[in-house]
């Protein structure tokens, strides 16, 4: 399977849980249990682009697809993203267990809506439960890196033929 954007080959039972074998021998411990039984999203992964529970995926069905876990949402030269520097600064992250899976939940929906309302945003975290925040500011912080996004966006040399700036 390819993990963030690596190609990676491990041997386990093909009935372990994912969520095992990216915290065991992958050595990705970002993405964290907390319930153990589809309730919580603090193991949310991405397959195939697809937000999923790694605690309920068996690693043999994740055979030639591809993932992305927490560690891989940083900008390409390794900083934090913007979304995650906005996590940082508006306070979307307290003790940290239910972040990764928010993160991963909020760039799959940011990926694919750009400019969402707060419902949308509401609608794309449902199923990543958070004991600290209230809620309230992980979805301002998601909000504020989608506009962030879109005047990065707005501000950027408009590519010319063939793609070049
Ligand atoms: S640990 Fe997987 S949903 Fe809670
Ligand atoms: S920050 Fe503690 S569970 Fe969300």
């Amino acid at each position: 399977m390819t993990v963030n954007g690596v190609a990676r080959e491990v041997e386990a039972p093909p009935l372990a849980r994912l969520l095992d074998v990216l915290r065991g021998p992958m050595g990705l411990t970002g993405t964290k249990e907390g319930c153990g039984e589809g309730e919580c999203g603090a193991c949310t992964v991405l397959l195939d682009g697809v937000p999923v529970n790694s605690c309920l995926v068996a690693a043999g069905q994740c055979e030639g697809q591809a993932l992305t876990t927490v560690e891989g949402l940083h900008d390409p030269n390794g900083a934090l993203s913007t979304l995650q520097r906005c996590f940082v600064e508006d306070g979307g992250a307290q003790c940290g267990i239910c972040t990764p899976g928010m993160l991963v939940a909020a760039d799959a929906l940011l990926r694919a809506n750009r400019n969402p309302t707060e419902d949308q945003v509401r609608d794309a975290i449902a199923g990543n439960i958070c004991r600290c925040t209230g809620y309230q500011r992980i979805v301002d912080a998601i909000l504020h890196a989608a506009k962030l996004a879109s005047q990065h966006a707005s501000t950027a040399p408009q590519a010319g033929p063939g793609g070049a700036p």
